[in-house]
């Protein structure tokens, strides 16, 4: 039988940096655990656009439909924000999402211990906080039609509709659901039903799911500008949030600072089962391609890396070896290894992308 596939797409910024750090640690889960994988390389994002005049090529979207799972850096930057809308990095990635069809977008935010006081929040407030925002992904404002720039009289207008079926609502609130069967067994759905008619509909189809398939789960609503307010107040209060896709952008921007850094949020962009059993899937980081910090060595590489962790749990049925790494990167926290992003209160110690990565196989060898 043949190695499960990974096609990794680095993408621009700090995406290629933050990947070298991955690729030591998938070669290391190769050499010192068994787990060999074919790993594939392909441009996406600027990168492509540079090479192809498109940030993402049908014979890249080809393979990314082939694989196993896809591991994404990050896309965008200055250097394109002049171009045609339709060719924009962040396209690429919409385009993999929508056509791999990953509606379901898993945001875990984890406050590890030893960074509990790099939050902006106090370290009661976040301390041992773990919640998964659940986000759905693949429709919503980013994808309703119509939409674009019009001209109404003497002015232009720009358009962008909000749209979600019943089914596209049903199935996001059930890998909600079955996630909190698997954690604290609690989901709260944030919306704006007060008002917005596709927040009505949201929130009558996830309490349908829950009435009619979930009625061991406990289900709360909340709208989503009460329910920001209550992520910064008191976070420990959730388990799972589910949501749509652009208030589930926003809120895990928000969680990420309830951890320490935007550069310790991994995701799993996860769609319908393959003829494997395994669930289509994406994993990247939460943050973009920080082009003020790119090219300097001073990326956080662990938002990338746990991302591989999620693929090792999700796609690979690996979940020991995900915890194996977790444990790596808690380690190496916990010895005071700091990147930039991460010189708090603590002063830390500085390192590097590539020291921070280093560590972690370090850490993993350790514990191997
Ligand atoms: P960003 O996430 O790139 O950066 C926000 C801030 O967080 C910056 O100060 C950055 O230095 C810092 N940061 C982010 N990741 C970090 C890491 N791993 N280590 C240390 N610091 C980190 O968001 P932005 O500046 O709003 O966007 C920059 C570009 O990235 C834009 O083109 C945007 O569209 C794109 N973007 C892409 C993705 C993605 O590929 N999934 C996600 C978000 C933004
Ligand atoms: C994210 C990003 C993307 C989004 C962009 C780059 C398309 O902000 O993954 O959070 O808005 O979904
Ligand atoms: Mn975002």
């Amino acid at each position: 039988m043949s190695n499960p596939s990974i096609l990794i797409l680095p993408g621009d910024g700090i995406g290629p940096e933050v990947m070298t750090e991955v690729r030591k640690v998938i070669d290391w889960f190769g050499a010192r655990r068994g787990l060999a994988f074919d790993v594939t390389e392909d441009l996406v994002g600027g990168a492509a656009y540079d090479a192809h005049g498109t940030p993402l090529s049908d014979e890249t979207m080809e393979r990314a439909q082939a694989a196993d799972a896809v591991l994404l850096g990050a896309v965008g930057g200055p250097k394109y924000d002049e171009l045609d809308f339709s060719v924009k990095p962040e396209r690429g990635l919409l385009r993999l999402r929508k056509e791999m069809d990953l509606y379901s977008n898993l945001r875990p935010a984890q406050c590890f211990d030893a960074l509990a006081d790099f939050s902006s929040l106090k370290r009661e407030v976040v301390a041992g906080l773990d919640i998964v925002i659940v986000r759905e992904l693949t429709s919503g404002i980013y994808f309703g039609e119509p939409r674009g720039i019009v001209m109404e009289g003497n002015e232009r207008v720009g358009i962008n509709t909000q749209r979600y079926t019943e089914s596209e609502i049903a199935r996001v609130a059930r890998s909600a659901f079955e996630l909190a069967r698997k954690r604290g067994n609690k989901v709260c759905s944030m919306e704006k039903a007060n008002v917005m008619e596709s927040g009505i509909l949201w929130r009558e189809v996830v309490q349908k799911v829950q009435d009619e398939e979930y009625p061991d789960v406990e289900l709360s609503h909340m709208y989503a500008d009460a329910g920001a307010m209550q992520l910064c107040r008191w976070p420990k209060q959730f388990d799972v949030i589910v949501t749509d896709n652009l208030f589930g952008d926003l809120l895990s921007d928000a969680a990420a600072m309830l951890t320490g850094s935007l550069g310790m949020l991994p995701s799993a962009s996860l769609g319908a089962p393959m003829a494997n059993g395994r669930p289509k899937a994406l994993y990247e980081p939460v943050h973009g391609s920080a082009p003020d910090i790119a090219g300097q060595g001073k990326a956080n590489p662990i938002a990338c890396i746990l991302s591989f962790a999620m693929a090792l749990r999700y796609s690979f049925d690996k979940g020991a070896e995900a915890d194996r790494l977790e444990a790596a990167v808690e380690k190496v926290l916990a010895d005071g290894l700091r990147t930039a992003d991460l010189l708090g209160p603590d002063g830390g110690g500085f390192v590097s992308t590539t020291e921070m990565g280093d560590a972690i196989i370090a850490a993993l060898d350790a514990g191997a």
